[in-house]
């Protein structure tokens, strides 16, 4: 039987695997920072009510000059989108009849708005048994026959980040051939904000970074999101997207977000410390785990993923399963890093798994 598909959604999962769901479920198969909104947002609650009853501003204002401000960009560089979501819905537009690289396995919403906006999609393979490191070779020889090419810098689902040489040669051979690069950035709060390629975009006009609110931030219901790229490339784009597209509730709670210096630090300390902590624990099983630059990682076990991942399922311990991901086909499991405690009853549960097989 196929695992069913499941985007932070346990309740579904549970339901169609009919399986029945525990009282307490502890969900490991998302990626939002376990400290939850940052106390700004928190404080702020009831003066926010006040974004209600108004319209909110068409370009996603005062959020916009918060982020042109951030990132030292021009401010007609950024455009605000209803979440990374809905962005990767605008590009996939501008991509219609055109021909995108994308790099499998990764971001499985790369494809679906790509097709569904008519783009021919040509998938690229990261291979396992070269670690699933970009396939330089197979990238190069591809750009100059494609219009774009997306790559998820960390990638979802391995964690992996590409190096700055890499990128860097990536964009100038794909500048020679007029091939937009797309870089989707939605991880990268958990790495550290100078490996971001937005001070590139001055750069080269073909790259386009895509950047979430939801992950560091751990806003997901607000959906907020953003693109930057050159100017002419951020007018098309918004000629696509509805009015008011960006809510003024989010429009103020991404401003208070992105003074949370602390808060973003302390969130890239606990991802690395659980993700070393986690990684060390499944070696020592003898599992084989990538080094993930994210706030997740993901794992193969010796023994069979599938009955991990199940009998996890039953004791109500949710983890991403990757049938879904190309070149995994199942075989990898992915973690969330959550709070001390979780993670604690986590290695705990599989300590017990491992010991009965
Ligand atoms: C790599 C990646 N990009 C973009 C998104 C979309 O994020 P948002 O919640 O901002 O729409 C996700 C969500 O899971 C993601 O994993």
């Amino acid at each position: 039987m196929r695992l069913p598909e499941h985007g932070a959604n346990s309740k579904r999962l549970y339901v169609s695997m009919n399986i029945r769901m525990p009282d307490e479920v502890l969900d490991f198969s998302e990626n939002c920072n376990p400290a939850g909104p940052p106390p700004s947002v928190v404080e702020a609650w009831p003066t926010l009510i006040s974004t209600l009853n108004s319209y909110p501003d068409p370009d996603g204002q005062p959020f916009r000059s918060a982020v042109s401000l951030f990132h030292q960009v021009d401010e007609q560089q950024v455009l605000v989108g209803n979440g990374a979501a809905e962005i990767l819905s605008l590009l996939a537009g501008s991509y219609r009849g055109k021909r995108v690289l994308l790099i499998d396995p990764t971001f499985s919403e790369y494809r679906a708005t790509l097709e569904v906006n008519g783009a021919e999609v040509v998938s690229l393979q990261a291979s396992e048994a070269e670690g699933f490191q970009l396939p330089m070779r197979q990238i190069l020889e591809a750009l100059p026959e494609a219009d774009a090419l997306y790559i998820c810098t960390p990638n979802n689902p391995t964690g992996l980040l590409p190096s700055k040489d890499e990128l860097l040669t990536i964009i100038e051979a794909a500048k020679n051939s007029s091939t937009d690069v797309v870089l989707d950035e939605a991880f990268i709060d958990f790495v550290d904000e100078s490996k971001s390629f937005i001070p590139q975009v001055a750069n080269y006009p073909n790259l386009l970074i895509v950047r979430s609110m939801t992950k560091m931030y751990a806003i997901p219901g607000i959906r907020l999101g953003y693109i930057i790229a050159h100017p002419e490339r951020i007018k098309t784009l918004k000629q696509r997207a509805s009015h008011w597209h960006v809510n003024g509730l989010a429009a103020e709670i991404g401003v208070l977000c992105l003074q949370e210096e602390a808060y973003r630090q302390q969130a890239i300390l606990h991802a690395q410390t659980e993700r070393l902590k986690m990684a060390q624990f499944l070696r020592s099983q003898g599992c084989e785990v990538l080094d993930s630059s994210a706030n997740y990682l993901v794992m193969k076990p010796l023994q069979d993923t599938k009955k991990l991942y199940t009998d996890l399922l039953k004791q109500g311990i949710v983890l991403r399963h990757s049938e879904n991901f190309r070149g995994m086909d199942g075989h990898w499991l992915r973690i969330g890093m959550k709070s001390k405690p979780m993670m604690a009853t986590l290695r705990e549960a599989m300590d017990q798994w491992f010991k009965q097989q």
